[in-house]
């Protein structure tokens, strides 16, 4: 992806974060999804009084990507702004993650879109268990 593109993409995390419910821990948290056809899926984390019930950016994302039958993901974007270091999704997000995008799946993270982390699903998520069984 291009660099004006990949901020583009960023933005839409961002504000994505903007519909954070979040007011035990105040860390508002976006999460953006490129399909194959160039539509963006976002979500953001919503919070639970159990706190356990806590669901992030990331799966939320997901989980209203593929409800709307959407499968394939290109990229994932994912913005922090409340951070003043780049957070990088959790481990449940990240196993949820490879259940649908391939390894190499491009992943962009940061509190802003000038310090952003450029990796991969595969480099978050190493030597994947049972990734055979995914179809
Ligand atoms: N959170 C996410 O949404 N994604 C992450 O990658 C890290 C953590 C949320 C969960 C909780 O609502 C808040 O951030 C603080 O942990």
């Amino acid at each position: 992806m291009e660099k004006d593109q990949i901020r583009a993409f960023y933005r839409a995390a961002l504000r994505a974060a903007e519909k954070s419910y979040s007011p035990y821990s105040h860390f508002p948290v976006g999460a953006a999804l490129l399909l194959s056809d160039g539509t963006v899926v976002t979500g953001a984390n919503i919070e639970n009084r159990s706190f356990g019930l806590t669901n992030c950016a990331e799966r939320t994302a997901v989980f209203t990507a593929i409800a709307a039958g959407h499968t394939t993901f290109k990229a994932l974007a994912i913005a922090t702004p409340r951070s003043d270091y780049p957070v990088g999704p959790c481990g449940a997000c990240r196993q949820v993650l490879t259940e649908f995008a391939p390894p190499e799946t491009p992943v962009f993270f940061g509190s802003n879109e000038d310090e952003l982390v450029s990796t991969t699903l595969g480099a978050l998520y190493p030597y994947d268990s049972l990734h055979e069984l995914v179809q």
